[in-house]
């Protein structure tokens, strides 16, 4: 489904990923783990166009992307939950939620997209007419993924889904995803890596900027590699 082929790309003319290929396929929750500035919150914004690859390509769907703007890989079907949540804090729980349908052009889909993320989490259901900057961490972060759902995407990239969230809340955003995964293929970016890889499909480590391992999910939790620079084992 998406595919990122040798990608270069940094700000201004200094790289941060350096020749960085991976792959997600269909139905598969594919997370990318590593430290902080490891560069997994620059490879998930130069998928959505956001940043421009320096060199390498990025296609979706069998199609060229990295030559698309932002909102054209919207509309192919790509979503991102960025880091920080970034719901807007002044606007109703609703009106976020609308806002993530902006490529949803029938009123009456857009009723039914709000049902549908409404039954996944009824929490926000209860705060619907409530201002997003009320809501906890962990119904902020449950608002940001039910957003980027809105736009009904094939793909749904995830930035930090733990960031700054308690033990127990995490485990209940990566429940929300277990049920999510099941309707569309995720892209997961995340600091926690123990927490990821026990329920990504695969996984990539990546490390200033370059590709350290890859593999399954199972199996990158056992590698030496992974147990000793992230897990302190
Ligand atoms: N807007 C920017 N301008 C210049 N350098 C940047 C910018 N954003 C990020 N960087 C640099 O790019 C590198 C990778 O940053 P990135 O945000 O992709 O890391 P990350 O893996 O997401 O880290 P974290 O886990 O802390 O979120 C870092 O060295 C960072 O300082
Ligand atoms: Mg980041």
């Amino acid at each position: 489904m998406l595919k990122v082929k040798n990608l270069k790309v940094g700000y201004g003319n200094v790289p941060v990923i350096f020749d960085f290929s991976c792959e997600v396929n269909q139905g598969e929750l594919v997370a990318i783990v590593g430290s902080n500035g490891a560069g997994k919150s620059t490879l998930l914004k130069t998928i959505s166009g956001l940043l421009k690859p320096m060199a390498g390509e990025i296609t979706f769907c069998g199609e060229r992307i990295d030559t698309l703007p932002a909102y054209a890989i919207v509309e192919k079907g790509i979503a991102h939950a960025p880091e920080g949540r970034q719901v807007f804090g002044k606007m109703t729980v609703r009106d976020n939620l609308l806002l993530g349908a902006f490529v949803i052009r029938s009123p009456q889909e857009q009723a039914r997209l709000l049902d549908e993320v409404f039954e996944l989490f009824p929490i926000l259901k209860e705060r619907e007419n409530q201002k997003a900057e009320t809501l906890s961490g962990g119904e902020q972060q449950m608002l940001a993924i039910a957003r980027s759902l809105m736009s009904k995407p094939k793909l749904l990239m995830i930035d930090e889904m733990s960031l700054g969230l308690a033990p127990v809340v995490v485990d209940k955003v990566m429940d929300t995803l277990q049920v999510i995964r099941d309707r569309v293929t995720v892209l997961l970016v995340e600091q926690k890596v123990q927490e990821a890889l026990e329920i990504a499909t695969r996984g990539y480590v990546l490390q200033s900027g370059r590709l350290v391992i890859e593999g399954k999910g199972k199996d990158l939790l056992e590698s030496d590699i992974v147990k000793k620079a992230y897990l302190g084992l």
